[in-house]
């Protein structure tokens, strides 16, 4: 793609969050950060200025390790995130970060007790949402949507709910989504239009995202 993404200052965050629990059990995800790592490293490739905010993840990469930073929680990967809120030019929210997060943690580990116990859970921080707040007219937004069911119906929602300028929705199947090294994605817009591609190498999904991107917004300078 003959593209130059210069002077663009561009926002992802990938991979999964893990909200701990005690010091030894967490709630999690499967992601691997596979999809985020390839948009990221396509985008350094054409020029960007990439800030990759990056879960735990275990996958290795050609994308510069002194642009990526490393959290842990949701909330982290928040703060992380705010502090570049105001001077991007766009976001693309590929995280998986956990919905939930255990209302109490202890500093140690909890014991096994013989009868059943419950966790009691509270929403974690919305990253996206909190974003789509706060933009401004000339910065834009990319989400995910990992969809088993009334994929077009809950996409549309989070595209408005979250004001994201485009979604791009995949599922958990073999060969998609989490962990595999390909991907099969919808894209819907702001028109609510749908673009549906095959499966493909991430990389090459990473491509038909920024293509989207670029056509839709105008937000890539073609060289
Ligand atoms: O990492 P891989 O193994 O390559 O897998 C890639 C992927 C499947 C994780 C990725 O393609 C993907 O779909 N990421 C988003 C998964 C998800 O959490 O979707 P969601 O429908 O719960 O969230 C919608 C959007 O809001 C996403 O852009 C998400 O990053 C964002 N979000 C969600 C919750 C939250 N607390 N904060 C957020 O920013």
């Amino acid at each position: 793609m003959e593209t130059s993404l210069k002077n663009k200052k561009i926002l992802i965050t990938a991979g999964p969050t893990r909200e701990y629990i005690d010091p030894v059990r967490f709630i999690s995800n499967e992601s691997s950060g596979k999809m985020g790592y390839a948009i990221a490293e396509a985008l350094h490739q054409m020029g960007a200025d990439v800030i990759l905010i990056s879960g735990p993840v275990s996958i290795t990469s050609s994308f510069p390790k002194n642009k990526i930073v490393s959290v842990m929680s949701g909330n982290q990967m928040y703060e992380a995130c705010q502090k570049h809120f105001e001077n991007i030019d766009v976001a693309i929210f590929c995280a998986a970060v956990a919905d939930y997060k255990a209302k109490n943690t202890s500093v140690i580990k909890i014991k096994k007790i013989e009868n059943e116990t419950t966790l009691e859970l509270e929403k974690n921080v919305d990253i996206a949402f909190e974003f789509g707040k706060v933009k401004t007219e000339n910065q834009k937004s990319v989400g995910f949507a990992l969809e088993t069911n009334n994929i077009h119906e809950n996409a549309v929602d989070k595209l408005k709910k979250k004001n994201f300028d485009l979604i791009v929705v995949n599922s958990p199947n073999v060969n998609e989504g989490f962990g595999y090294d390909t991907n099969k994605i919808t894209i819907v817009d702001k028109n609510l239009s749908l673009f549906s591609f095959p499966l493909k190498n991430k990389k090459e999904v990473a491509l038909d995202i920024l293509t989207h991107l670029k056509n839709s917004y105008n937000i890539i300078e073609e060289e």
